[in-house]
């Protein structure tokens, strides 16, 4: 089974030589990926000693910086993973998308009814004054 560590083991490891990191609930020991990370050593070290899965989130990390953790996993995070469900599961453009929907529907919708609501108002009005005519 996997080591879990406590927030005061994650404190023990902040420095560029001993560099761990937490991200949703699992623990990474990043000390040979500091110079290589492309975001810079010094912003991965503004994130050690804590739960790191919002400052990474944050970000926009792309898939494969997500499967670079894997090479780092040394075990869990005792706190468990501090992302609300919702927002591990849809990625930002699905949602995006998902949220443009109902909006693109209800304007299509807005374009058929407008004319003819205009059309019935206007045979509304005919028939009004036909009715006159009588
Ligand atoms: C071990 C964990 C991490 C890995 C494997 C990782 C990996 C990467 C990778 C591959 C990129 C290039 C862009 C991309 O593919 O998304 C990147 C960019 C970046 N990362 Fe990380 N990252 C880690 C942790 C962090 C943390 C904790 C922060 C702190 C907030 C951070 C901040 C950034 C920033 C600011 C960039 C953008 C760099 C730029 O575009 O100039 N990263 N990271």
């Amino acid at each position: 089974m996997a080591k879990t560590y406590a927030l005061a083991d994650i404190k023990q490891h902040t420095k560029d030589k001993d560099c761990w990191i937490v991200v949703h609930g699992k623990v990474y020991d990043v000390t040979a990926f500091l110079e290589e990370h492309p975001g810079g050593y010094d912003i991965i070290l503004s994130s050690t000693g804590k739960d790191a899965t919002q400052d990474f989130e944050e970000i926009g990390h792309s898939n494969s910086a997500k499967k670079l953790l894997d090479k780092y996993y040394i075990g869990e995070y005792e706190g468990g993973d501090s992302a609300p469900p919702a927002a591990k599961v849809p990625p930002k453009s699905a949602n995006a998308a998902a949220r443009e929907a109902p909006k693109g529907a209800a304007t299509r919708a807005f374009h058929v009814v407008l004319p003819l609501l205009i059309l019935l108002a206007a045979l509304a009005i005919n028939f009004y004054y036909a009715s006159l005519k009588k």
